[in-house]
């Protein structure tokens, strides 16, 4: 079975362009990179993806593509005939592509109606190891969508991307990997809907610095400091200018492929916040979605 190698972009549209630019490449740390037909385009100074966040102004915030890198054109290839034999609905087959994300790729719906973009041959970006202190992201780490059925949608990531299951939280979270990673995908109940985009920041010791760093820039803690049981991972989650739940983590659990084997954790709060500190602040909750996507079924530019 053919599998997608990275988590490599998210696309999202935003009412506020101009506030959620100064957000991701002043305030957050990524790197703007470009700037081309309204899409301003963000790269993470420790990885090679050419971009990893993509913004346009629309008048509602959505959605627009979710973006996965491929070794190769004829894993593109592998992964659209997957992807097709899962039932999926194709935006475009196999093709060049414009822009800095690859040269080769494919795009399709989720069975929700999130549209994606599997790609290779992007030029590398030149990245260099942060150095300590430097509290900005080192890449993209993890998306978590909520789903009207979500066992079905990890079920699909598997057979249509060659995800593998990692963990579950009881019955309720889902937890999938496409590299050693614990997870570049996590699954949730609930309306179609992207929960959150996470960042790796390079230890827990960044990951403080970061959260005085929102705070002296006036953006709300909604939940952290923490620390997650499945994938071991750090977590503080903000709302950016425009609503868009966003984590800092670091030390997420890295997987060994021929040993692993997926555990079910019993949910509670000890499990979602291993530490307790989560539940310090009065009010800071895990965010949750509540309406569908706008951005779902709408063919993105
Ligand atoms: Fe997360």
């Amino acid at each position: 079975m053919a599998s997608v190698t990275d988590l490599q972009y998210v696309a999202l549209a935003v009412p506020d362009l101009a506030a959620e630019r100064e957000f991701f490449g002043q305030t957050w740390g990524l790197t703007e990179v470009g700037e081309e037909d309204g899409m301003v385009y963000f790269a993470a100074e420790g990885m090679p993806h050419p971009y990893v966040i993509r913004l346009r102004r629309d008048d509602e915030r959505k959605t627009d593509l979710v973006g996965f890198s491929a070794a190769s054109r004829e894993d593109v290839d592998a992964l659209f005939e997957q992807v097709k034999a899962a039932g999926a609905k194709i935006i475009a087959e196999p093709g060049p592509v414009e822009g800095l994300a690859g040269d080769y790729g494919f795009r399709f719906f989720d069975p929700d109606g999130r549209a994606m973009e599997v790609v290779t041959g992007g030029a590398q970006r030149a990245h260099r190891t942060l150095g300590k202190g430097e509290a900005i992201p080192v890449g993209i780490s993890h998306v978590v969508f909520h789903s009207p059925n979500h066992p079905a949608l990890v079920e699909f990531y598997q057979r249509a991307l060659g995800f593998r299951l990692s963990d579950w939280i009881g019955d309720f979270m889902g937890f999938l990997r496409c590299n050693s990673a614990h997870h570049r995908i996590a699954v949730l109940p609930g309306p179609p809907a992207l929960n959150h985009i996470a960042f790796d920041v390079a230890s827990v010791d960044e990951l403080m610095r970061g959260l005085a760093r929102m705070h002296e820039s006036g953006i709300h803690l909604s939940w952290g400091p923490g620390r997650h049981t499945a994938g071991d991972n750090t977590f503080c989650y903000f709302i950016t200018p425009n609503g868009n739940a966003v984590e800092y983590t670091s030390d997420l659990e890295h997987v060994d492929e021929a040993t692993w084997v997926p555990t079910t954790y019993q949910p509670g709060p000890n499990t979602i916040d291993q530490w307790g500190t989560g539940r310090i602040i009065t009010g800071n909750v895990p965010h949750a979605e509540m309406t569908p996507d706008k951005g779902l079924w709408q063919v993105p530019a």
